[in-house]
């Protein structure tokens, strides 16, 4: 029961020019060979952490899995408090693989205590969040793994102040941390309170982090086999490891990827057909927004290069944006995601068969209809030459969840490889954080600050 991945719809005749024929990939060897070794030295001297992730340390499952297990005994809700590579994929990873209605579920059908993921600062959620848990019952597991992150922090300021006046100097019992191993302020911070503390390994990046204990905790809070999730993604890890460029996935996605790029594709989609995969799409969104978007390559030349990710949901958005993929710009490559089997049937019942439209429903199950709505989908966008392609679940569970995290980690990998870009870095986003902090007085951003407030809004352009 693994992965498949279905590239028909990116070759396929009927695309005409828009697609790709086998010789482009032949063409490409070359690049995918030194990619290969590239990414094959980085590996050996451990500069790219995140490949060696699914064999992770057995001392460390075991001592996550006790931490989850007294989680589970002692609190009814886990709050993680983090943003970006720190909350995306145990989101993602929680909705895939529990209940959809996980916390409005009774206690005893439910894998582990309620499960929040706060990774905004919106001051509504913030207030909505305290009205829903009772802080005395509740663990915080602060991710962060700058522990620099002004959102992270903020949030740790006020669930600390709230828990000191709630339990007293017993707070540090409701704070779990998940940070660098020895770096940054909640390194510290920990050592200073005694706080239990999960390591993110230096060398993972946080968009890549979601096999460290920044996933797997949450995960094994909730009652995740994070067992599963390490085998699948070791499973994948072997194939992406294959010498040849049309057996090894990652490497052969990515070039589908950035040869498509290169003709104009600067946009892909991703589209579930399961609402427990939809916050996958946000987490590969921001794995490759932000791993892919750069505006400098390997050797300091200006490139502005990148690939715009989309989320959708099927068939939700089949009617709100699938109108403007199939006739709209040939600007997109699109992923659906498939599921062969759901973890439930919903049979529709026969009734009115003297209506058309409900008579051919009745007898089907949501099941055929969500998959053939999904093949409808992609055959319409095929014979409008758009390409696609599918990666098929038979069913969602961690094994094939823990392939699809590593899959798409390592084809973001390869991807930054061919396009001669370091895709573990993210200097685009450092400067509105410099300003922010500036905003907000922090110290030694005096000059930025002043920047920042010359810089006039004129009223005459603010309509009302
Ligand atoms: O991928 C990344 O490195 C970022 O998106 C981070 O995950 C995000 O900025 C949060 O950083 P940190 O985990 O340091 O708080």
């Amino acid at each position: 029961m693994v992965l498949k991945i279905d590239l028909n719809n990116v070759f396929h005749p009927l695309l005409q020019d828009e697609g790709l024929k086998e010789q482009d990939i032949s063409s490409f060897k070359e690049k995918f060979n030194k990619a290969f070794l590239n990414l094959r030295e980085k590996k050996e001297k451990q500069e790219l952490g995140f490949f060696h992730l699914p064999y992770f340390p057995e001392e460390e499952i075991v001592e996550i899995e006790k931490t989850a297990q007294e989680i589970k005994e002692k609190f009814s809700y886990f709050v993680v408090l983090g943003i970006g590579g720190s909350a995306l994929g145990p989101l993602a990873v929680h909705t895939a693989l529990n209940n959809l209605r996980y916390n409005e579920l009774p206690d005893e059908l439910r894998g582990g205590p309620k499960f929040y993921v706060e990774d905004n600062i919106d001051p509504e959620r913030m207030a909505s969040l305290f009205k829903v848990i009772e802080p005395e019952k509740t663990v915080f597991n602060v991710i962060t793994k700058s522990g620099a992150t002004a959102e992270t922090l903020s949030q740790l300021l006020i669930v600390t102040e709230l828990l000191k006046k709630k339990v007293g100097q017993r707070f540090t019992d409701h704070l779990i941390f998940t940070t660098d191993p020895e770096k940054g302020n909640l390194r510290a911070l920990a050592r200073e309170l005694g706080v239990k503390t999960f390591a993110i390994p230096s060398n993972v990046g946080g968009r890549f982090s979601e096999l460290t204990p920044v996933g797997l905790l949450p995960a094994a809070v909730t009652g995740i086999k994070i067992r599963e999730l390490l085998a699948g993604a070791r499973e994948m890890a072997e194939k992406c490891e294959r010498e040849n460029l049309w057996e090894n996935p990652a490497a052969l996605a990515a070039a589908i990827h950035v040869l498509l790029l290169e003709r104009g594709k600067n946009m892909a989609v991703m589209m579930p057909y399961a609402d427990s995969l939809k916050y996958m799409a946000d987490w590969y969104a921001q794995l490759l927004g932000e791993s892919i978007g750069k505006k400098l390559n390997c050797r300091g030349e200006e490139v502005y290069v990148g690939q715009t990710p989309v989320k959708a949901l099927g068939v939700t958005d089949q009617h709100s944006q699938v109108q403007l993929y199939t006739e709209g710009p040939f600007d997109k490559l699109l992923l659906f995601l498939e599921v062969e089997n759901y973890r439930n049937t919903v049979v529709i019942p026969p009734d009115f068969p003297q209506y058309a439209e409900l008579k051919f429903l009745g007898g089907h199950t949501l099941n055929e209809l969500i998959i053939a709505e999904k093949k409808a989908t992609e055959f319409a966008l095929l014979k409008a030459r758009r390409p696609n392609y599918t990666i098929i679940f038979p069913e969602v569970n961690p094994y094939t969840v823990g392939e699809f995290l590593y899959f798409l980690e390592a084809k973001i990998a390869f991807m930054g490889e061919y396009l001669d870009i370091n895709a573990f870095d993210q200097p685009g986003v450092e400067e509105g954080k410099k300003a922010t902090y500036a905003l907000l007085g922090r110290e030694g951003l005096e000059e930025k600050r002043q920047e920042v407030l010359r810089v006039q809004k004129d009223p005459k352009y603010i309509l009302s």
